[in-house]
């Protein structure tokens, strides 16, 4: 039984025994073997994570990295909607679970019941596995499709999934979580391809009725014009051992870099403006790429500014702004 609580570290020490008995160039072959895959054509008509060896490869390489992509989003969601949090949880592809550590960890003092879904068996027994003592969660097998058939839930997740569906899939999967839930989050790689999953997810979610809390200040259009750029933000995460060997080098992290939505059906304050891109900084001014009201802009800080300047300094990628330029309603 592990007792701790659903944090990164948590997280990382229920991984590190998971390997063990694998001998490490069959771990390795197993991390090629699933990137392989997930850079070739998906979806797939039979889940991708076969066995145990899979999914053990699986979660001990990419479980930190979509765990702080997940809480990334889930960060600028409560930073919108401070007062709320979620009684019920449902978390839709959910595999071994990062997903749902990251929504336990971000409501730690209270954090929801949760279901994961999935259609593969092996990654559930193993999320299950590691979850043990530390997520209330139940497991449960469920193929995701036109007849997907929530429960009504305070707040669905999908995280890392879309890639994996088709297009009729995808679009089922949002308009049944925008039907089943009060909040959806939904996060994708950092690309060109996942960024264009997210504008589609999003603009689903706002036909439903929703409001959009994060990353976007409104929930009108997204002033990036399409194939020019894409809305994506960054993570930190620390390399485990298996990192280092798959990939090589010896940093010892590695920035996720993810695209996301927030939407919900509440009230909610979103940001006056984002930080969508790392401020520059330079001697005596810090350059910011914003996402504000008007679309998007440049701002740059100066000493002159005064306290702005030193916020503008802490700045980060992905970070409201101004700090405290909230329109509280
Ligand atoms: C890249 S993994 C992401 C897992 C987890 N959400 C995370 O963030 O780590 C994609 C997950 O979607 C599941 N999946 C893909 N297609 C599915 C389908 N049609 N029905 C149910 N699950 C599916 C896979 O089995 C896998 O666990």
């Amino acid at each position: 039984m592990n007792a701790s609580a659903p944090s990164a570290d948590s997280l990382r020490a229920a991984l590190a025994g998971l390997l063990d008995g694998l001998p490490p160039h069959r771990a390795a072959q197993a991390v090629e073997r699933l990137i392989a895959t997930y850079r070739g054509t998906t979806p797939t008509d039979a889940p991708v994570l076969r066995d145990r060896s899979d999914v053990a490869a699986y979660a001990a390489y990419r479980m930190p990295a979509t765990f702080e992509a997940v809480r990334g989003a889930l960060d600028a969601l409560r930073e919108a909607a401070p007062d709320w949090a979620p009684r019920t949880h449902t978390d839709v592809g959910g595999g071994t679970g990062a997903a749902s550590w990251a929504v336990a960890g971000a409501w730690e003092e209270e954090p929801p019941r949760t279901t994961v879904l999935d259609w593969a068996e092996p990654a559930l027994a193993l999320g299950r596995e590691l979850a043990d003592g530390v997520l209330d969660a139940e497991w449960r097998r469920e193929r995701i499709g036109s007849a997907l058939d929530l429960a009504d839930t305070d707040l669905v997740t999908v995280s890392y999934v879309l890639k994996e569906l088709t297009g009729a899939d995808r679009a089922a999967l949002v308009t049944e979580a925008a039907r089943a839930a009060r909040a959806v989050v939904i996060v994708e790689p950092g690309t060109p391809d996942g960024y264009e999953r997210i504008i589609a997810a999003r603009t689903l979610l706002i036909d439903a009725g929703f409001t959009v809390a994060a990353p976007c200040p409104h929930s009108g259009a997204c002033p990036i014009v399409p194939g020019a750029d894409w809305c994506h933000f960054s993570a930190r995460v620390s390399r485990s051992s298996l990192h280092r060997k798959v990939k090589g080098g010896s940093l010892a992290y590695e920035d996720e870099k993810y695209a996301y939505v927030a939407a919900v059906r509440f009230p909610v304050t979103p940001a006056t403006s984002r930080i969508t891109r790392r401020p520059q900084t330079r001697k005596g001014l810090v350059l910011l790429e914003l996402c504000g009201p008007d679309g998007l802009a440049r701002e740059t800080v100066t000493k002159r500014h005064g306290p702005l300047y030193k916020q503008a300094r802490d700045a980060e990628w992905g970070d409201s702004w101004p700090p405290e330029g909230r329109d509280r309603d």
